[in-house]
């Protein structure tokens, strides 16, 4: 086969459904803005019905289609509805983004709640486990789809100060490599990607205490942007039929 034949086409996203979780504000917007505009129907989902139907605005204004289905990724009652309203409006699910994520920075492990344990393990490893078994099935069923799980650097190296963040990060990181071992016979594609600080409003929201950003330190104009993990969503989901990328590193090109 030459070089020429063995290059299949890059998937066009027009018709097809992507589900992209968090998607009222930061990554989750930058990544729905951007299947949007490469012709999917986003459906997007939060908590935050009114941030979302911003989101599913601003879409619109640019010829784009997005349908908003809130839902609480701690509660599998809501993630099952989720499921529930994809299947009986769509029928499918050919993108899934899982990445929607909470993050507590700045305190010592020892001083951790099991309640902020268990918020911080729900909504980053729980809730992307529910999310796959509410639609992954309909993938089998197509025998293809795409799952990226927003995981983080902070799931490859230690966080001091953050560990339950880091364990949520590092236990996506395993759930993702074994489930793509599962799927892959169906012609489905796994990846994580693990960008390091990205310029959003995480991790004023990861500190509450102080309101201050573990990186506020950090040049935002030299960190990384959310259009430049939206990119490598793209990029991830648009491999020849043959290849799929496993997993993507994410750093800012100058250091912050
Ligand atoms: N920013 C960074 O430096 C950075 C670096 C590496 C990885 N990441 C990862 O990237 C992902 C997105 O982060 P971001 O920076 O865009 O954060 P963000 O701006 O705080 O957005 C988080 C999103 O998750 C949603 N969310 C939170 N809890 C939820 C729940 N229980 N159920 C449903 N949705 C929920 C939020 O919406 P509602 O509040 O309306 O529910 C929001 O849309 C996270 O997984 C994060 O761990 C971020």
């Amino acid at each position: 086969m030459t070089h020429t034949e063995n290059q299949a086409q890059p998937i066009s996203l027009k018709d097809r459904i992507a589900v992209v979780t968090g998607a009222a504000r930061g990554i989750g917007e930058a990544i729905s803005r951007m299947l949007a505009r490469e012709g999917a129907t986003v459906v997007l989902t939060a908590r935050n019905r009114e941030q979302l139907e911003a989101v599913k605005s601003e879409i619109e204004k640019h010829s784009g289609r997005a349908v908003v289905l809130p839902c609480d990724l701690t509660d599998p009652a809501s993630v099952e509805a989720l499921g529930k309203s994809v299947t009986a409006q769509f029928g499918r699910c050919d993108v899934l983004v899982n990445n929607a994520g909470v993050g507590l920075l700045g305190k010592p492990l020892v001083d951790c709640t099991p309640e902020e344990w268990d918020r911080i393990l729900q909504t980053n490893l729980r809730g992307p486990f529910l999310v796959i078994r509410a639609l992954a099935p309909m993938m089998i069923a197509a025998r293809s789809g795409y799952i990226v799980n927003i995981s983080s650097l902070a799931g490859r190296n230690p966080l001091p100060n953050g560990a339950a963040y880091a364990a949520s990060k590092w236990g996506l990181n395993g759930l993702t490599y074994s489930l793509a071992e599962e799927l892959r016979q169906y012609g489905i594609r796994v990846t994580a990607i693990a960008p390091g600080s990205v310029n959003t409003h995480f991790s004023a929201s990861a500190n509450p205490g102080t309101g201050k950003g573990m990186w506020q330190e950090k040049a935002p104009s030299k960190m990384l942007q959310p259009d430049d993990v939206a990119a490598t969503v793209l990029h991830v989901i648009t491999q020849p039929a043959n290849a799929f990328v496993s997993e993507v590193l994410m750093r800012p090109t100058v250091k912050p």
